[in-house]
Formats: structure tokens, C-alpha cells, sequence
């Protein structure tokens, strides 16, 4: 080719590209403009539709100008149809049906409405229209219900993702299978959290670079042909435990390309094989909860690209300080592992680009290491339960950039040093031995929402700039020294959800006036020198489940109008000074949600409050059904566990958590008189009973036996007599009897539990025959007759029962907030705890925000 020619091609190209792009004023069709604008018309702009820090594509969009240009749109050059859009996180608010306008644009190639708000809409069948779809996009747009199988329709696929909230939408059988067979040309399939409950086929595109199905109920063997996708970069099989994952034991076929590979929380048991060491190229590896042991191969070490590491919630186990040959590594997690040894290696201050460590749960002994340095980018520190001593070094007090400080149940001792992070949102130092006071810098870090001191020996007062905290959730610095009073302000910390101030030297009146709408879900006081009433303010926080005032200086009469609190569950006000009746009310509703109620070792009097326990809705269910094991007051129980000092089976237990099963009610020592409410026998879910020490008579009312899940029963030392109901046989949960010091007569009952109480369960008494008690109780060998009389007092109640409604009154817990928080609760209380370890600080925030929202609305 001459140069003449050459020039004059250039220029033609020039003016050609100078004609096409700027002198035509509309490349868009008409019909596609006014397409789009329809489009962004069926929806409202709504900040809450996307997370923060997008913004609204659409809002330029305007009639004026050529659609071409506008934010997301892109048009074919030659033909200036509409091939891409792109409104991913646009805050679009709305519904999206078949009729949208969008399947007018039937040439668009590249398609992406992920993280929208479409509030639940189906996914039209029509999408499987757009057949030049090479990439679509749909993600987090709260789409719901079934994947069309039109969209196995769209063969140019490369690029498909449909990631939603857990389980909103999901696939009908074979149609997964379906959607992997005819896309061929896929590259990236992710499909996380959809409901596909399918085994993998044999067969799928082998072009896959990226796929993503983690969560999705897929079970069965995985098919070897994953690992030898020789293009395969990344692979996310997680959290499908019914997924058999076998490791391959020779080269991968993938191993040079692949540099993500998560799975977690799949079905792998073994060891880690050394296999692994082939996979050179790797940068992420997340093999959390897959129930291996053993020690790590050495051929791991040489994946030295390694930035990413999850090892969590394994039986793995060697020294961990051969870490350290990872020396590119920006998070790392050993979490509950048999790793043993020091943490010296961390001196050698390779680790710069750190920004996660958690090595919790193992036995990491000796002080953390004081000369470290050049930690600028480490953002979380999780170092709890382990055997660290010594103090903690100042290095960690300097911290810039730290977030998460957790270095919970060990034995560090010393003072807790001045911060200088200002980014600090979370910080638990609990369960040690720190003593000093609490630092003035921690109560100056205006982000921090969970500040865990508890259990230590930390002393001085509670300073009342602690208030400043405005964005605090969490507060529990209870188990130490602290001293002087509660510190007014706390009542207008309109956020805080957990205060625990617990055992320690508190004193004088609570003076703390709560302000309406606060958050408050549990209030712990108990074990302290408080004097004077319960604050009326109380009243005003609306989502309390536990109050724990228990073994102060109280001295009240009972707050009946704590009854009015809808989700009050716990309620301890044992070793106080309350006295006087506990008035009988046929208010409704009052404690429906009662599961625990303690007003042992108090002065009240009068007789035992027959109607308010015809109130305890939720103690008259036995709710085993479900499975899932349910805490009270454990919100965000990951850092914060409601725990309970409780008298049951005779002693003093302290639980650790509290089941929504754990039902009891305590009146012991108190000077209650009159007889025991037969109404009691209702209460089915009861597993501790105690009324013992006071001074009731009358008989024990046959009723009782209804309670079949009861364990635990002590009536001792009052003044009951008439026989034991024969029906109290029955009882077979029935652990602990306690029945000494009473005016008894009769036959002890036979058979089943009955047959384990020794002769203390029945000291005591006047006449009591049988066994175990050396009288002889006539040698009757069949079933005694039931011998308890019905007492005058029985009739008339039960009267009165038919009289008032006896509806089970299934209280509030039909609202969004609950269910948020039951989504956290069975998160925490099944065995996939890592999920949450595992879980992204921005997924966490995304959470607490949507909590939040939550609780707003209801
Ligand atoms: C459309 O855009 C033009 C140019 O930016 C502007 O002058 C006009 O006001 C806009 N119209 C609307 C309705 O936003
Ligand atoms: C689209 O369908 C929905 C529901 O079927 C209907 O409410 C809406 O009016 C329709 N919109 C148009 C533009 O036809
Ligand atoms: C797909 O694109 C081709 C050009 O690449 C076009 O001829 C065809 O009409 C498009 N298909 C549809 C359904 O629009
Ligand atoms: C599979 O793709 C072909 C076109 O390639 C299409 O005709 C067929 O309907 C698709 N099958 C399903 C189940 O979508
Ligand atoms: C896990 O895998 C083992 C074999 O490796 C198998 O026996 C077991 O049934 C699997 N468990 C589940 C839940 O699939
Ligand atoms: C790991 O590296 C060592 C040398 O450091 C080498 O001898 C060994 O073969 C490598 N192992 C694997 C599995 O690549
Ligand atoms: C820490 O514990 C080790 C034993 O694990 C002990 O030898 C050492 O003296 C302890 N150090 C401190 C400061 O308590
Ligand atoms: C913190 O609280 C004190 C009073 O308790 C107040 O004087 C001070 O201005 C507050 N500081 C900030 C930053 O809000
Ligand atoms: C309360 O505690 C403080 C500090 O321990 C003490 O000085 C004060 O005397 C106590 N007040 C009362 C009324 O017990
Ligand atoms: C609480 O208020 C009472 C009455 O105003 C006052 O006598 C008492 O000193 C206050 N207690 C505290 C701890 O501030
Ligand atoms: C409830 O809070 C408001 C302030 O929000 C306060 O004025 C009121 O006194 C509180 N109620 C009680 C019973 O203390």
C-alpha cells in the first residue's frame, strides 16, 4: 500500500468516524428512548433500594437529550440500537412486570439491574426473549419465587448471575441441570443463595472461569471435571454441607489458572491434602468448617501468593507460628483449630499488608509479642479464647486503622492503655484479668458500637461521657469493680440495645430516666448495692426482653406495670428488699411473654397471684418443635450472651445462655401464704418450679402432673398437707423433688421418676408412708387410686377458667423486627457459625442496617 493511498484511508477513517458520532443528533431510536424512559417511569427512586454510596442512574435521564449518552446506556456504533444497559445499584424502587418496557430492547447484549429494589417480583419468562444476551445481570434486586427455564433460552450467555437474599428464589427440579446443559458458552454462573436443591451434572460449559454456587442446597459428590476446568479461576462452593467435596490427589487441571477457591462449610472431611501445593497461582482459600484434621501439609507452604486464608472451625492442629511463611497475607483465620504455640513469630513484622488475623478458639499460649511494628492496614484483631498472658502490649493501643479489637477470655492482666484509633467500632476485651480503670479514650471513639469489658477487675466510676457514644449497641461491663452510681445519661442513649452493668459495686438509686423509644432489649443491674425503686422509666422501653435487677437493695412493691412491656421474657428481682401482695389482675395480657420469672428471697406477701400466672401465654407451650435452639436476649449474640444465675435441681447455676425453653418461675423465700393455684398446672412449659420457703398450705394440686416437661419441683419448707397426688407419677422429666419440711400424709407415690428421690426430698413431714422412707405403706402393688381430694379452692377455679377466655394469645412476634432477629438468632444457634465469621464487614454493616430499618418500621 502507497502512502498517498494510506493517508487517504486515514482521513476517510476520520471523517467517517467524525460523521457518525457527532453530526447525527439522535443515534437512538426513538422507540428505544421512549422505551427506557417507560422503564425508568415504573419506578421510584428510593435511597434504601440500593446501599449507600450509588446513586440514581436513571435521574438525568431526559427526553432532550440522546439516550445514547445517557448514565448506563450504551448503543451499537454502527446501528446505534441500545446493546447495554447498565443500572446495577440505581436505587430503582418497584415492582417489574411482563409487560415492562425494557423487553422492547431486543438488543441488548449486556444487561445488568443488579442490587434494585424490585420488591418481590417474579422474574418474567421474558428475559429468555433478549436471545443476544451475552451478560445478565440480576443480583440482590430482591427478585422472588422461581428462575424462569426460559432463561436456558439465552445460548449466548456468558456471563449469568442471579445471587439473591437466602432462598428467595430458586430453580424447579431439573432446571438447573437444563440451564448448565444448553449454556455452553458460559464463563461465570453465580447463583449464590438461590434455592437449587439439585445435585451437579456431569456435564457444563467448559469455559466456566467463574463459578459461584455457594449456599444453594446442592448436594451429592461433586463432580472431579470442577477441578479440571483448565480455565476455572474461581470457585465458591460453600456452605452446602450436604455437598461431598473429594479433594483430587494429583495435579489439578486447573491448578495453574485457579486463585479463588472457597469451600466452606461443604462435606470434606479428611485432611488437606498436598495436592494443594500444586495450586501455584492461588490467592484465596477458604476451606472453614469442613471437618478437617490433622496438620497442614508442608506442600501449603509453598503457595506463596496467598492473601487470603480460612482455615476456621477445623480440628486442624501444629504450631502456629509456621504461618508466617505466608508472607503476602491480608486476612487469615484459624478460628477454633488445635493450633498451639506462641505468637513471637509476629516480631518479625513480615506481615504488612494484614488487615485480618483471628486465631480465636485455640491454644495459643505466652503474651502477645510487644516489639511489632508496621501493622498500619490491620483493621481486625480477634485473639479471644486462647492461654495468652502478659499484658497487652502498647503497640496494639496505637493501632490506626483497627476496627475489631477482641482479645475476650484469656489471661491478660494490666492496665488497659489509651487508644488512638479513631475507626475502633467494636472492642471486647472480656473474660481477663484487667484492671485500672476504664480509658477516657474509649469513651471519646465516636463510632463505637460494642464495648465488651465484662469480667475483669476493672474499677473507678462509670464516667457519664460514656453517653457521648451515640452509635453504642452493646455496653456490658458487668463482673467487675466499678463503683459509684449509673450514670443518668444512659437512659438517652437512643441506640443502645444491650446494657449490662452486672455485678459490681454500683450504688444508690437508679436515678436513670429512659427515654421513650429507645432500643433497650436487655437491662442487667443485678449484683450490685442499688437502693430505692424500679424506675417508672422502664415503662418507656418498649423492646426489653430481659430485666435483671436481682441481688441488690431494692425496695419496691412489685412493678406490676412491667407486665405491660410486650416481649418481656425475663424478669429477675430475686434478693432484693421488694415487699407486700402481688396484686391479682384480670388485666389481659400482662407478662404474656413471661418465660422467666425470679422474686426469690424478697418480703412479698399475700397469696400467690392466680390470675397473672393465667397471663404466662408463653409459658403454656412447649415449643420443641422447630428444632432451632432460640436464645433470650442474645441479640448479636456473637458478642453479647445473655447469661442468667438461676436456682434449679437445688443449686445456684449459672447458664450461659437462655433457651426460649428454659421456663421457670422462682417465689422462694418469700412470705407468700394461702394455697398453691391448681391454674399453675397450665403452665406446661414450666421446667423449674420453686415455692419453697414461704408459708403455704393447703394441698398440692393434682394439676401439676400436666406439667410433663418439668425437671425440676420444690415446695419444701412450707406448710402443705393432704397427700402427693398419686397423677404426679407422671412426671417423667421430673429430676429434683424437693417436697421436706411440709405437713405431708399419705403414700409417696410409685414408679417412674419417683422411684430416684431419696428420703431428703421427703423429710420432714408428718405422715408421709412408703417408699423410700423406711414406713411401709401397706404392700399395695398395684397403681394406687388418686387419693388427693379436690380441694374447695380447685372448684372454684376451675369455675373461674371457663369463665375467662382461654385462647393461647400468640403475642407480637409476627413482626419484621423479630424475624430480623430470629434470622440472627438461627444463624448463631445452628453449626454453621462461620457463616458468620466468614461474613464480609460490609455484609455484617449491611445487616445491623437492615436491623435497624427494621426496627424502625416496626
Ligand atoms: C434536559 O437536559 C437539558 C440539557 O442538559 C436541560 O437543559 C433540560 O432542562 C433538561 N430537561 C429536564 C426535563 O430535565
Ligand atoms: C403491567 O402489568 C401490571 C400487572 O399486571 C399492571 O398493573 C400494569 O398496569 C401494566 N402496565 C402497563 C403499562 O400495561
Ligand atoms: C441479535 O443481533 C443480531 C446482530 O448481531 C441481529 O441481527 C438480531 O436481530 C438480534 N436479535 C434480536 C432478537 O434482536
Ligand atoms: C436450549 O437452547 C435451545 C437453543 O439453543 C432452545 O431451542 C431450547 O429451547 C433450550 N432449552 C431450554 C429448556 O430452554
Ligand atoms: C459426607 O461424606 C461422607 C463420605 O465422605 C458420607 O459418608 C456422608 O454421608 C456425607 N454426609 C452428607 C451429609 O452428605
Ligand atoms: C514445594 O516446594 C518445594 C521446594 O520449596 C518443592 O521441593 C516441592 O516439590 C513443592 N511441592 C509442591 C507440591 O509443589
Ligand atoms: C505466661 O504463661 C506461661 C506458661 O504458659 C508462664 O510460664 C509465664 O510465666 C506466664 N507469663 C506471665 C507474664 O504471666
Ligand atoms: C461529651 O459529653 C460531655 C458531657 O458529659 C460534653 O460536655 C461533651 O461536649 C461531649 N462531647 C462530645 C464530643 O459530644
Ligand atoms: C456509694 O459508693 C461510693 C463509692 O464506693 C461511696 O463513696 C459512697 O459512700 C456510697 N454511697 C452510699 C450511699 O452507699
Ligand atoms: C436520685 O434522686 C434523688 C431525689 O432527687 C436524690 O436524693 C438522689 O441523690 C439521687 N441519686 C443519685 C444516685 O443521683
Ligand atoms: C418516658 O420518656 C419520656 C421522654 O422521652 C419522659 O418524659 C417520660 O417521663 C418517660 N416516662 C416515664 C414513665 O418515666
Amino acid at each position: 500500500m502507497g502512502i498517498g493511498k494510506l493517508a487517504f484511508f486515514l482521513l476517510c477513517a476520520f471523517l467517517c468516524q467524525l460523521v457518525f458520532s457527532s453530526s447525527l443528533p439522535h443515534l437512538c431510536p426513538n422507540d428505544q428512548a421512549l422505551a427506557l424512559l417507560q422503564f425508568k417511569n415504573t419506578f421510584t427512586i428510593n435511597l434504601d433500594a440500593s446501599y449507600s454510596g450509588y446513586y440514581p442512574k436513571t435521574a438525568k435521564w431526559n427526553k432532550s437529550t440522546d439516550c445514547c449518552s445517557w448514565d448506563g446506556v450504551k448503543c451499537d456504533e454502527m446501528t446505534g440500537q441500545v446493546i447495554q444497559l447498565d443500572l446495577s445499584r440505581s436505587q430503582l424502587r418497584g415492582e417489574f412486570h411482563s409487560n415492562s418496557s425494557l423487553f422492547k430492547l431486543s438488543n441488548l447484549k449486556r444487561l445488568d439491574l443488579s442490587e434494585n429494589d424490585f420488591s418481590g417480583s417474579l422474574i418474567s419468562p421474558k428475559f429468555g426473549e433478549l436471545s443476544n444476551l451475552t451478560h445478565l445481570d440480576l443480583s440482590y434486586s430482591t427478585f422472588t419465587g422461581i428462575i424462569p427455564a426460559e432463561i436456558s433460552r439465552l445460548s449466548k450467555l456468558h456471563v449469568l448471575s442471579i445471587e439473591s437474599d437466602p432462598y428467595e428464589l430458586r430453580f424447579k427440579p431439573h432446571n438447573f441441570e437444563l440451564l448448565l446443559k444448553n449454556l455452553t458458552r458460559l464463563r461465570v454462573l453465580h447463583l449464590s443463595s438461590v434455592n437449587i436443591s439439585s445435585t451437579i451434572p456431569l456435564k457444563f460449559s467448559s469455559y466456566l472461569t467463574n463459578l459461584g454456587l455457594s449456599d444453594t442446597q446442592i448436594y451429592g459428590i461433586l463432580p472431579k471435571g470442577v477441578f479440571h476446568l483448565s480455565n476455572l479461576e474461581s470457585l465458591d462452593l460453600s456452605d452446602n454441607p450436604q455437598l461431598t467435596v473429594r479433594f483430587p490427589t494429583t495435579k489439578w487441571n486447573s491448578s495453574a489458572s485457579l486463585t479463588k477457591l472457597y469451600l466452606s462449610g461443604v462435606n470434606a472431611t479428611g485432611t488437606i491434602p498436598e495436592s494443594f501445593g500444586h495450586l501455584t497461582s492461588l490467592h484465596r482459600l477458604r476451606i472453614a468448617s469442613c471437618n478437617l484434621s490433622g496438620s497442614i501439609p508442608k506442600s501449603l507452604w509453598n503457595l506463596t501468593n496467598i492473601e487470603v486464608l480460612d482455615l476456621g472451625y477445623n480440628h486442624l492442629e501444629g504450631p502456629i507460628s509456621d504461618f508466617f511463611r505466608f508472607g503476602k497475607i491480608r486476612s487469615l483465620s484459624l478460628r477454633n483449630n488445635n493450633f498451639n504455640g506462641q505468637l513471637e513469630f509476629l516480631s518479625f513484622n513480615r506481615w504488612t499488608q494484614l488487615g485480618l488475623l483471628d486465631c480465636s478458639v485455640n491454644s495459643v499460649t505466652g503474651p502477645i509479642p510487644s516489639n511489632v511494628s508496621g501493622m498500619q492496614n490491620l483493621y481486625s484483631l480477634f485473639l479471644s479464647s486462647n492461654l495468652l498472658n502478659g499484658t497487652i502490649p502498647s503497640w496494639i493501643f496505637s493501632l490506626h486503622s483497627i476496627g475489631i479489637l477482641d482479645l475476650s477470655d484469656n489471661h491478660l492482666s494490666g492496665n488497659i492503655q489509651e487508644f488512638y484509633s479513631e475507626s475502633l467500632y467494636r472492642v471486647s476485651l472480656k473474660q481477663n484479668q484487667l484492671q485500672g480503670p476504664i480509658p477516657k479514650s474509649l469513651l471519646d471513639l465516636q463510632g463505637l458500637q460494642f464495648l465488651l469489658l465484662s469480667r475483669n477487675n476493672l474499677s473507678g466510676q462509670i464516667a457519664s461521657t460514656i453517653c457521648n457514644l451515640t452509635k453504642l449497641l452493646v455496653l456490658d461491663l458487668g463482673s467487675n469493680n466499678l463503683e459509684g452510681t449509673i450514670p443518668l445519661c444512659l437512659g438517652e442513649m437512643s441506640g443502645l440495645w444491650i446494657l449490662d452493668l452486672s455485678n459490681n459495686s454500683l450504688n444508690r438509686t437508679i436515678n436513670t430516666t429512659f427515654s421513650r423509644g429507645n432500643q433497650l432489649i436487655v437491662i442487667k443491674f443485678d449484683g450490685n448495692k442499688l437502693e430505692g425503686k424500679v424506675p417508672q422509666s422502664l415503662i418507656n422501653c418498649t423492646y426489653l426482653e430481659v430485666v435483671d435487677l436481682g441481688n441488690n437493695e431494692l425496695s419496691d412493691t412489685f412493678p406490676k406495670w412491667l407486665g405491660a412491656l410486650p416481649y418481656l421474657q425475663i424478669l429477675i428481682l430475686r434478693s432484693n428488699k421488694f415487699y407486700g401482695p402481688i396484686k391479682d389482675s384480670r388485666t389481659d395480657n400482662l407478662f404474656a411473654q413471661i418465660r422467666v420469672i425470679d422474686l426469690s428471697s424478697n418480703g412479698f406477701s399475700g397469696d400467690l397471684p392466680a390470675r397473672r400466672f393465667e397471663n404466662f401465654e408463653a409459658m403454656k407451650m412447649i415449643d420443641e418443635s422447630s428444632g432451632i435452639r432460640e436464645y433470650v436476649g442474645n441479640i448479636y449474640s456473637y458478642y453479647y450472651t445473655n447469661s442468667l444465675t438461676v436456682t434449679t435441681k437445688g443449686l445456684d447455676l449459672e447458664l450461659p445462655r437462655v433457651l426460649t425453653t428454659d421456663m421457670l418461675i422462682d417465689l422462694s423465700r418469700n412470705r407468700f401464704e394461702g394455697h398453691i393455684p391448681s391454674i399453675i398446672g397450665d403452665l406446661i412449659g414450666l421446667r423449674t418450679l420453686n415455692l419453697s420457703d414461704n408459708r403455704l398450705e393447703g394441698i398440692i394440686p393434682a394439676s401439676l402432673h400436666q406439667l410433663s416437661v418439668l425437671e425440676s419441683l420444690d415446695l419444701s419448707s412450707n406448710k402443705i398437707s393432704g397427700e402427693i397426688p398419686q397423677q404426679l407419677a407422671s412426671l417423667k422429666s421430673l429430676e429434683v423433688l424437693n417436697l421436706s419440711h411440709n405437713h405431708l400424709v399419705g403414700c409417696i407415690p410409685k414408679g417412674k421418676q419417683f422411684d430416684t428421690f431419696e428420703n431428703s426430698s421427703y423429710q420432714g413431714n408428718d405422715g408421709l408412708r412408703g417408699l423410700p422412707l423406711s414406713k411401709d405403706c401397706g404392700g399395695n402393688e398395684g397403681v394406687p387410686q388418686a387419693t388427693t381430694p379436690f380441694g374447695k379452692d380447685q372448684e372454684e377455679e376451675e369455675g373461674y377458667s371457663t369463665m375467662i377466655s382461654w385462647q393461647a394469645v400468640l403475642m407480637g412476634y409476627g413482626c419484621g423486627f423479630v424475624i430480623g432477629l430470629s434470622i440472627i438468632y438461627i444463624m448463631l444457634s445452628t453449626q454453621y457459625p462461620t457463616w458468620f465469621s466468614r461474613m464480609d464487614i460490609k455484609l455484617e454493616h449491611k445487616i445491623l442496617m437492615r436491623m435497624k430499618r427494621h426496627k424502625k418500621r416496626h
